[in-house]
């Protein structure tokens, strides 16, 4: 076996195993850092190799093709479903009929009979069928309608725990693992805030995004959605591998499979009622949603003598909890302004109790969300508690309209402060042409002169990740705006003793400690200032990369758009954002109070980022251009041709024919005939120099050289430096160095012992130098020696 193939397959094995540590056993042996090594060391192989890549690797979870319908599948096996109990006592009435089935004793005698439960949580996802042929998944299907199902095989290979292939040893040739797909709260809220931000709808509850993600036709899609399995059975098997459902998924999850944490075996019944009161007490604190328990009779030979009634098993039973969505009415929508002007719609609801909790409101979102609910104050709506966060409308109850109902309508002007309230909008930039299209945020342009953005941005401000004022909350910054005390960050600074005294709940030393507070913060680091300052879009880590590309606040300040998108994770939208965020006067005049009156002194490098410095290529500016019909080739070699901006910009029309194919000539030509675009192109370039960078081509860099394009020979010894000192100033003059000498050696360097290689040089009539002469030489090209 080649080295590669050896390492492809020593890689594939560890990574299985970290998988297995961190999905299947929670323990975790490697920290990630770790684990994406190892990864990319296996990814860059694979490119290297395509050969070798198969199907059961870990790096083929990232989605394939997109299909247009799914194909069918069969269950050998049907996939059946529960019967529910609400309440402790049909557990009990479903364990005596477990019990008089499996030891038909006398009436009177079966209470002394226990039967052993396995108690497990009833997740809330889609139920899926994984087939593994010799330990290979080679299948993946929904339940369907029990009997046929869709074959989602690309989408279930994109769940990280699913293994490819399983582990250990000892599997039966035939096993179909059975399981439900779900996702997580955090993910769940991940995906809804993704959605958002794309302008999609959002997904009514977890279960609704596990199975919409699931039934993707595009398992990309499904890749990127963070689901998780957990397995509570099996479908066929070739053969028989345990006599206890326990038994059985331990087997599972030593061979790799993923089970629940929260699986329990109990002795009896009331085991059983333990549990469920346990885990509906830990119900909310689970990072995933359940929306019951499920009790399954232990002994698979039990099981089997109980067998089924219509679809569902004797042998399990599922206790359900109460749900987490309640009927309520919409007494009205109210909008609610946040720290960068979104004016965010806001349910209040006629209190309801679900699972426990009152509930009077609820987030709406957006707009965009209104109007996909098709809501109407006064409408009768689903409304829908998840964990922690902020309840949720989920759909309205169209039959129960009222005839008063009334239309939601977003406020002109802003409820807080009155400025005029706009429209978002998003701006998409490809060849050439920007588009501009509505958002679905509307945003009040007060900015600090609103007072509940002022309240925010300046929570925002002294928050711990930002300055990190220690001992202003939240109430105390309610009372310094509202008693207009501040009016912006830099107010902060002027605060006096006697002003803060007389604020509730300060007295002398709290007051004293405040001011030191304040004055402590007044050196911050860059990136802590620029997240201070409560851009829209920009949170710490591009904060960091601002500060760290940038190196001083004067750059960001100034920086244009499309500079901006050279740094990591910064695009055009966000660029934008920051663009304009600076070119507003208001803000202007509180960074120049901040830097002036208040002595702030922001720690910075001042200098570019290496990485930021590396990244500006004349082809990718070029690229990001857009010109129509330019690609990052055409581009690349108009880079390679002209050298700079303006030449490009300047360039005549042979010249350009002869970088490129007419069509794309002509683009380039009629794209910088628009002077805007031409201002706007040679603006870009102007700030990247005055940045002090200057454009990246190799090619230009090594042309330069005083010998580039010159092979040069060194032979006998030198006595004045090193072969390698030698070799490393001639490369540095641009030189090739090589051992042989041939009619292509410009010149060698003979010093004593000079052998073959110099009679040849002088059989050909090359030029050759003594160590003397090149010594001379080399001073001359102005590089010091010795
Ligand atoms: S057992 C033959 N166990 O609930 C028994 N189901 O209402 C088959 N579910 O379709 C199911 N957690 O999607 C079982 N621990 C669990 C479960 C569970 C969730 C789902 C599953 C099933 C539905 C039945």
């Amino acid at each position: 076996m080649k080295a590669a193939e050896t390492r492809i397959l020593e890689l594939r094995a560890e990574l299985d195993q970290h998988n297995y540590r961190y999905h299947v056993l929670d323990e975790p042996s490697i920290p990630d850092v770790e684990y994406d090594r190892l990864f990319h060391e296996l990814k860059a192989l694979e490119a290297e190799n395509p050969h070798l890549v198969t199907p059961d690797s870990p790096t083929q979870r990232v989605g394939s093709a997109v299909l247009t319908a799914f194909s069918k599948v069969k269950h050998e096996v049907p996939m059946l479903s529960l019967g529910n109990a609400f309440e402790e006592a049909a557990l009990y009435e479903f364990n005596q009929r477990v019990v008089q089935t499996i030891s038909p004793l006398p009436n009177d005698l079966f209470s002394g009979v226990n039967v052993e439960y396995t108690c497990e949580p009833k997740l809330d996802g889609l139920a899926v069928s994984l087939l593994y042929v010799d330990g290979r998944l080679t299948r993946g299907a929904t339940r369907g309608n029990g009997t046929v199902g869709e074959d989602i095989t690309e989408n279930v290979r994109t769940v990280r725990n699913i293994p490819l292939r399983l582990m250990d040893g000892g599997w039966p040739s035939v096993l179909e693992v059975r399981g439900e797909v779900f996702i997580e709260k955090a993910g769940f809220e991940r995906v809804n805030a993704h959605q958002i931000e794309i302008g999609e709808k959002v997904f009514a509850n977890p279960r609704n995004a596990a199975a919409g993600s699931m039934r993707q036709l595009d398992s990309k899609i499904s890749g990127r959605r963070s689901l998780k399995f957990c397995s509570y059975g099996i479908g066929q098997v070739q053969r028989d591998f345990a006599d206890t459902y326990y038994g059985m998924l331990q087997k599972l999850k030593k061979w790799g499979v993923p089970i629940s944490n929260k699986l329990r075996l109990v002795s009896d019944v009331e085991g059983c009622i333990a549990y469920c009161r346990d885990m509906s007490e830990q119900r909310l604190d689970l990072p995933y949603e359940i929306d019951g328990v499920v009790f399954k009779v232990n002994n698979i030979a039990s099981q089997r003598e109980l067998g089924f009634r219509a679809r569902e098993p004797r042998w399990a039973i599922a206790y359900k909890f109460p749900a987490m969505e309640e009927l309520t009415e919409l007494l009205d929508v109210e909008f609610q302004v946040g720290r960068t002007g979104a004016v965010t719609p806001v349910a209040r609801l006629k209190p309801v109790k679900v699972a426990g909790v009152t509930v009077a409101n609820a987030t709406l979102h957006n707009m965009d969300e209104v109007a996909r609910l098709g809501l109407m104050i006064g409408d009768t709506v689903i409304i829908r508690r998840a964990g922690d966060v902020i309840p949720q409308v989920v759909q309205v109850v169209q039959e129960r309209r009222p005839t008063h109902a009334r239309a939601v309508e977003i406020p002109q002007t802003c409820p807080v402060c009155g400025s005029q309230v706009e429209r978002t909008q998003l701006i998409k930039r490809s060849k050439g042409k920007e588009t501009i299209s509505e958002g679905a945020v509307y945003r009040c342009v007060g900015r600090l002169a609103c007072g509940a953005q002022l309240k925010q941005a300046i929570i925002h401000y002294v928050s711990r990740r930002a300055m990190d004022i220690e001992g202003l909350g939240d109430k105390t910054i309610e009372q310094l705006v509202d008693e207009k005390l501040i009016g912006s960050p830099a107010d902060l600074y002027k605060l006096k003793y006697e002003q803060i005294i007389d604020l509730e709940g300060f007295a002398e030393i709290s007051s004293k400690k405040l001011l030191k507070a304040i004055d402590d913060s007044k050196q911050p680091t860059l990136a802590r200032f620029i997240y201070a300052l409560g851009i829209p879009d920009v949170g710490e880590e591009t904060a960091k990369v601002l500060a760290r590309s940038l190196g001083s606040l004067d750059r960001v300040i100034v920086a244009l758009p499309e500079v901006l998108t050279y740094l990591p994770d910064v695009g055009l939208e966000v660029a934008h954002e920051i663009h304009s965020f600076f070119e507003d006067e208001h803000n202007q005049n509180v960074i120049g109070a901040l830097l002036g009156e208040c002595q702030m002194e922001l720690q910075d490098t001042g200098d570019l980022g290496a990485e930021f410095a590396a990244s500006a290529t004349l082809g990718g500016m070029l690229d990001k251009l857009n010109i129509p019909s330019v690609g990052p080739g055409a581009a690349q070699k108009l880079a390679d041709k002209f050298g700079t901006l303006e030449a490009v910009v300047k360039a005549d029309w042979l010249d350009m024919r002869q970088t490129l194919p007419e069509k794309q000539a002509q683009a380039v030509r009629a794209f910088f005939d628009v002077a805007e675009h031409a201002q706007r192109a040679l603006a870009i370039e102007q700030q990247l120099k005055d940045f002090g960078m200057h454009w990246q081509s190799e090619k230009k860099v090594v042309e330069g050289l005083p010998l580039a394009g010159q092979t040069w020979v060194l032979t006998g010894s030198l006595e004045l430096m090193s072969r390698d000192v030698a070799k490393e100033k001639l490369e540095g003059l641009g030189a090739k160095v090589s051992g042989s000498v041939s009619a292509k050696t410009h010149t060698v360097v003979a010093g004593p012992g000079a052998g073959s290689k110099l009679t040849k040089a002088n059989e050909l009539g090359l030029k050759v130098l003594d160590e003397e002469a090149f010594v001379g030489f080399l001073k001359q090209q102005g590089v010091e020696v010795g």
